[in-house]
């Protein structure tokens, strides 16, 4: 049953669990429509427990029979699961239960994919699969013994024991229970092996289907030099036998990290130069690193309760972002993590979304797998590195390992250990965790004879449910350039503490330009008033290659906006600029290749919501198409020895340097490609022998109008691999034009291969479509109502992809009062139907207001 008006939960409710669990034996009979699940478990009275309730969690659970110490028991049903007269002492609880995975299409609990079984317990799907508290702060060690006739059955921790027609697995480690996965099927396993720092053999599995062998060599990669990794830079080292890896076709997430055994949706971990971008293999290498490295952050230490998910994915987060950047370019990196900040997370923090890093209260924790929880969450993280160095940040770790291995934590607990560590106050640092929104941080100077002074003003924006923002802690990273370029001031990191603070420079020879807020130093929108000449000063000489980029990106920002606002446009200054960074050949490529792309749609028309303007999507993308166009002239003579200088003449890797040619290579064709009208991405296209060439020059032809037969040839090659297929998908609806997105979205879902049973064929369509913003925000409401229908469609069949997809509504409110109107109509509609979800039916309502 659904809930008609479900209630929040509250942080300031928690109470520590009634009973606690020494031991979980867990056995499995399974079969496609109903597995038995048996269950025994040893309970114990919490000493530190505040009642004495005996309660379970449990949903769509048929239970066969229950017993306490051997003797049955009628359990009584309560809201979320049945509660149960319990002994005041240890006692043993068994049951057996009935599931149907088969028809388990939310993909959460035991479900099937693609013949083969699988789990996704997080957050709370282990109460789909049997009676059990349900909650993080409950840990205990599983013995697993799983029965059938599958090939190969897997559950977490070490292989124990087996038989005919069954295995047992048994994880010493105790884990809640969002921790526990079973997956058993037709696989086949890239094996491998890791000695650890002490000396430990571990062996290494990475399973996939028959015939997708061939794409795991990068993931097994991936893997060692995740584990080397963390050794080298957080002394952790691996805690079991094994530790593998299994790829399923239909998961609603990137992956997830059961202990000893992490499940991948296979778009996060197979791979392949002949079917894979360049952005795959780096995405792949950072998720596979992240899952890797929550056996440490997340499992060894986990969360008390779902308000503290940031402990956990903020601070892995900010681990994979920091091997990333020891992996590849740091700078690239840093851009890279900027720009998929601001496009998701300020996007969120902007609009009726917004919540907290750690929030107060929640209906469906499902709906808090966010931005701001994972990548804001992280960016907290680096701050507080760059307030207490690398030292003390060090040092802090080494406590939070050593005082809380083993434990179920909260944020305050994290907090206290860098305090303890270190000596530092974190009390005001602390608002960061607590004060949802964007602080804006407002930028004066003045000069007067040698002396300089920055004054900044910190404000943020009121957003749902809090509308006062006390001052937080900011540290702004700045250096000081003289007129010939030069940096006469090296980066400091200046304190912010106050609403409005002033920094005063003394002894310099002549007026300096700022660079503020290097590295992206703090999560905050800098607004200053500046002249294009400067910017384009900054984009020629600044040390800081984050700052570098970041006067490149708003030179371009003012263009666009004064182009639409019929304001100072300032193109000439900007094309120039460009130019003269693109024939900079000691710049990194990939550094050029970021340098050169164009802001989003959806950043511009935020950027003119916060001037006080209504951004009208049509309008935006005229602009855009008009500057790509004025690019294209005027870099034209540029092209060709550039184009031929990335040209890559060894065979294709996967690696940063690489890569950055082929980024800035498929820039340049772009502009190419405005001009010659698609001869050059023909050729490209013809010529590729790798998925970063092809689907690059295939984007091409897209935007010139001549891909029909590049597009036929393309999904006749692909239609039998599911990864491809997605791209296909995808770059169709993203490169549609803006009258014609609607109707592309309509024809692809009519198409044989499209199922919105697949979470990654549903979000290559309807993902697609809500990042066409022009496409999407049609004046007839068209687009509105296409995606509303299929929301409607999908909850009953997945209610968490919907609830996700439903986003594409948060930013409505900037849109004019005939826009408005009708997104409003469709969220009313989507919000009456019957039935609907939790998930979505919280997530609609919020964005609703
Ligand atoms: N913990 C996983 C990760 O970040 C994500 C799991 C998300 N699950 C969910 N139901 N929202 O690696
Ligand atoms: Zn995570």
């Amino acid at each position: 049953m659904k809930d008609a008006s479900p209630q929040p939960i509250y942080l300031s409710d928690y109470t520590p669990p009634e009973y606690l669990v020494d031991q979980v034996e867990l056995t499995f009979r399974l079969a496609p429509s109903a597995t038995r699940v048996i269950s025994k478990i040893r309970f114990r009275p919490n000493p530190e427990a505040v009642s004495k309730r005996f309660f379970l969690h449990g949903e769509g659970l048929a239970t066969i029979s229950s017993t306490i110490d051997g003797a049955p028991v009628t359990p009584r049903e309560v809201e979320g699961g049945i509660e149960v007269d319990a002994p005041d002492a240890p006692f043993t609880w068994e049951a057996e239960v009935e599931i149907d995975p088969k028809a388990n299409t939310a993909l959460e609990g035991l479900y099937m994919s693609n013949g083969m079984y699988c789990t996704q317990c997080e957050a709370e799907g282990f109460r789909k699969i049997t009676w059990y508290p349900d909650r993080p702060d409950v840990m205990a060690p599983f013995t697993v013994r799983i029965e059938g006739d599958e090939p190969v059955m897997l559950s977490n921790g070490n292989p124990t024991a087996s038989g005919d027609g069954w295995r047992e697995w048994t994880d010493p480690w105790p884990k809640p229970a969002y921790l526990f996965a079973l997956v058993a099927g037709d696989l086949v396993a890239r094996e491998d092996s890791f000695t650890t720092m002490s000396g430990k053999h571990v062996d290494l599995r990475l399973w996939v289907r028959p015939g997708d062998e061939g794409k795991t060599a990068f993931g097994m990669e991936a893997l060692k030099k995740s584990m080397k990794w963390d050794e080298e830079v957080y002394g952790r080292e691996y805690d079991l036998d094994i530790f593998q890896i299994v790829a399923v076709s239909d998961f609603n997430m990137g992956a997830m990290e059961n202990k000893g055994l992490n499940i991948f949706n296979t778009s996060a971990v197979l791979c392949s130069p002949e079917t894979s971008t360049d952005a795959n293999f780096e995405r792949i290498e950072a998720i596979i690193a992240h899952e890797y490295f929550h056996n440490w952050t997340g499992n060894r230490i986990t969360c008390r309760d779902w308000f503290q998910l940031s402990l956990k994915e903020g601070l892995t987060v900010f681990r994979d972002q920091q091997f990333s950047a020891d992996m590849r370019s740091p700078s690239v990196c840093r851009i890279s993590d900027v720009l998929s900040l601001r496009g998701r997370q300020f996007r969120e923090d902007n609009g009726p979304l917004a919540h907290q890093v750690q929030p107060d209260s929640f209906v469906e924790i499902n709906n808090f797998y966010t931005a701001t929880i994972y990548e804001k969450g992280a960016e907290v993280i680096r701050m507080l590195k760059t307030l207490v160095g690398d030292d003390g940040y060090r040092k802090a770790l080494d406590l939070y390992f050593e005082r809380h291995d083993g434990q179920a934590c909260t944020i305050d607990d994290w907090l206290k250990v860098f305090e303890d560590a270190t000596g530092r106050d974190l009390s005001q640092f602390r608002r960061w965790y607590k004060q949802a929104g964007t602080p804006r941080l407002k930028v004066t100077e003045t000069w007067d004879d040698g002396t300089y002074q920055l004054t900044f003003t910190q404000t943020t924006p009121p957003t749902p449910g809090q509308a006062v923002k006390e001052p937080q802690v900011i540290p702004i990273a700045v250096g000081l350039l003289g007129p010939n370029g030069d940096e006469v001031r090296e980066t400091q990191v200046l304190e912010m503490t106050e609403g409005t603070q002033t920094f005063t420079f003394e002894g310099l020879s002549a007026r300096p330009v700022p660079s503020i807020l290097r590295g992206f130093s703090a999560p905050v929108i800098v607004e200053r008033e500046t002249t294009p000449d400067e910017r384009a000063f900054l984009l020629a000489h600044d040390t800081d290659e984050f700052n570098r980029w970041e006067a490149g990106r708003s030179l371009a920002k003012e263009v666009l906006t004064g182009m639409i606002t019929g304001g100072d446009a300032p193109q000439a200054a900007y094309l120039d600029a460009l130019a003269t960074m693109l024939r900079d050949d000691s710049a990194d490529p990939a550094f050029r290749a970021l340098a050169l792309q164009m802001p989003g749609e959806d950043d511009i028309a935020q950027t003119l919501f916060d001037a006080g303007m209504t951004p009208d999507p049509d309008a935006i993308h005229e602009a855009c198409e008009t500057l790509k166009q004025a690019r294209a002239e005027y870099l034209q003579d540029l092209l060709p020895r550039l184009s031929a200088d990335m040209t890559v003449s060894e065979p294709f890797e996967p690696n940063a340097e690489q890569a950055g040619k082929r980024a800035l290579g498929l820039q340049l064709l772009k502009l190419a490609t405005r001009l010659d009208g698609g001869k050059a991405a023909q050729a490209q296209y013809e010529a590729a022998d790798n998925m970063t060439h092809s689907l690059g020059a295939l984007a091409c032809l897209l935007d010139a109008g001549k891909a029909d037969a590049a597009l036929a040839e393309f999904r006749e090659r692909w239609k039998n691999d599911a990864l491809v297929m997605d791209k296909w998908f995808m770059l169709q609806v993203s490169h549609a034009a803006p009258a014609e997105a609607a109707a592309t979205v309509e024809r692809l879902t009519k198409d044989p291969a499209f199922t919105m049973k697949n979470p990654n064929r549903f979000r290559s369509v309807f993902g697609a479509f809500a990042g066409n913003p022009a496409g999407f925000h049609q004046k007839d409401g068209s687009g509105y109502a296409l995606l509303a229908d299929w929301l409607i469609r999908l909850d009953p069949i997945n209610p968490q992809i919907t609830a996700r997809m439903s986003g594409a509504f948060e930013t409505w409110k900037r849109y004019d009062a005939d826009r408005q109107d009708l997104i409003a109509g469709e969220l009313d509609r989507i919000l009456a139907t019957p039935g609907l979800s939790r998930d979505t039916a919280e997530m609609v309502g919020r964005i609703r207001g």
